[in-house]
């Protein structure tokens, strides 16, 4: 079941060629638990490897999370709950929901990745976060080899993070994710300029959930490139919060600088916006780069390695932080 010294390339969308000394795919929940018996806390958990970026070869055992199965829990007629194993692909769990019709996961369309993996950094897109439409996830601690259930709040989901990215971290592997989705009265979510506009193109006047999803997927695929074709890892940064004062200082030397208010006292400034005025959209440094429609993505244009990734970031990182005295982190998990 482990196999030895395994390119990692194909099992991580940005398409970094690493090493792994061992790896092990795992189908069910018998192979995972014997796997961990005999290979107590020496891993590197992969799920879609759509949020990492791979610096060096792995010396730990490498389990790709592989659980297949989606299984209706609970029915009413206003909602139904569906249990989600983590091996699933989310861009594909979504379009099984609006083929029945299912409303709450529309906003989410196209989001690279497996379901196992989505609640550790809460993803979100287009005014909708995961933490909107579930209920619990199934974990198996790594000490114990028990599966524990965290409900919505134990999870302490926040803007791209949660329990399992913060105090949690490295100690939990996700099995199984449970939703609820809405089975009629679906509470649309298109206020997010970029979803009017395209909805309107579309020649949409009452759109259906499945028009909201048909226009994210035309949006993200005008500004996002397609990991199967272009290695990248979606947003490389968080969008960086400051202070309504820092914000307020920096907008007279920036006036169009976009701003969204998180609360009374702090502003979300998009690190897209501060990397393109930085001068780096469309940049390329040989084999990689910053993407030409969307300066928060970074690109492997074939065959750069996860130090060349990293040291671009960090050439962004200080510039943005001399001219803008901002400091980005990233999104993405170093390893
Ligand atoms: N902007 C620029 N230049 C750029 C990119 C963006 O000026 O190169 C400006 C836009 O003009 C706009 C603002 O930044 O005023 C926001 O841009 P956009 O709506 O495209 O969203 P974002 O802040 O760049 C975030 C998420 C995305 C998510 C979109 C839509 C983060 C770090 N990123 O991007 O998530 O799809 O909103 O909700 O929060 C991901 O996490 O991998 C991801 C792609």
């Amino acid at each position: 079941m482990i196999k030895k010294n395994v390119s990692l390339k194909h099992y991580n969308t940005f398409g970094i060629d690493v090493n792994a000394k061992e790896f092990a795919s795992v189908k069910s929940l018998e192979d995972l638990k014997s796997i961990l018996k005999s290979n107590p806390l020496k891993l590197l958990v992969l799920g879609g490897g759509s949020n990492v970026l791979l610096t060096k070869n792995v010396e730990e055992l490498v389990l790709h999370i592989n659980l297949k199965g989606i299984e209706i829990c609970e029915k009413n007629n206003k909602t139904t709950q569906i249990k989600v194993a983590a091996g699933e692909n989310w861009h594909d769990f979504v379009m099984w929901t609006l083929d029945r019709n299912l409303g709450g996961l529309e906003n989410l369309s196209l989001i690279p990745g497996n379901i196992g993996t989505a609640p550790i950094q809460n993803i979100g897109a287009y005014g909708v976060e995961l933490k909107d439409s579930f209920i619990s996830c199934e974990a198996v601690n790594l000490k114990t080899l028990e599966i524990e259930i965290f409900s919505n709040d134990d999870c302490k989901f926040e803007y791209r993070n949660s329990i399992f990215k913060s105090e949690y971290k490295g100690q939990y592997i996700i099995t199984a994710v449970t939703f609820e989705l809405t089975n009629i009265n679906h509470k649309l979510k298109t206020a997010y300029g970029a979803i009017t506009n395209e909805l309107k193109q579309m020649g949409v006047l009452t759109p259906t959930i499945q028009d909201v999803s048909k226009a994210v997927i035309a949006i993200r695929q005008s500004k996002l490139p397609d990991p199967k074709k272009l290695g990248n890892s979606g947003s490389f940064f968080k969008n960086p919060v400051v202070s309504k004062e820092t914000f307020e200082t920096l907008s007279k030397q920036f006036p169009n600088m976009p701003n969204y208010a998180v609360s009374k006292m702090e502003v979300k400034i998009p690190a897209g916006w501060l990397i393109e005025t930085a001068g780096f959209k469309g940049k390329t440094f040989g084999n990689h780069g910053v993407h030409k429609h969307q300066a928060l993505v970074l690109v492997n244009y074939g065959g750069a390695s996860g130090h060349d990734i990293l040291a671009l970031s960090k050439l962004i990182q200080t510039t943005i932080k001399t001219i803008f005295g901002i400091v980005l982190e990233t999104e993405v998990i170093i390893l």
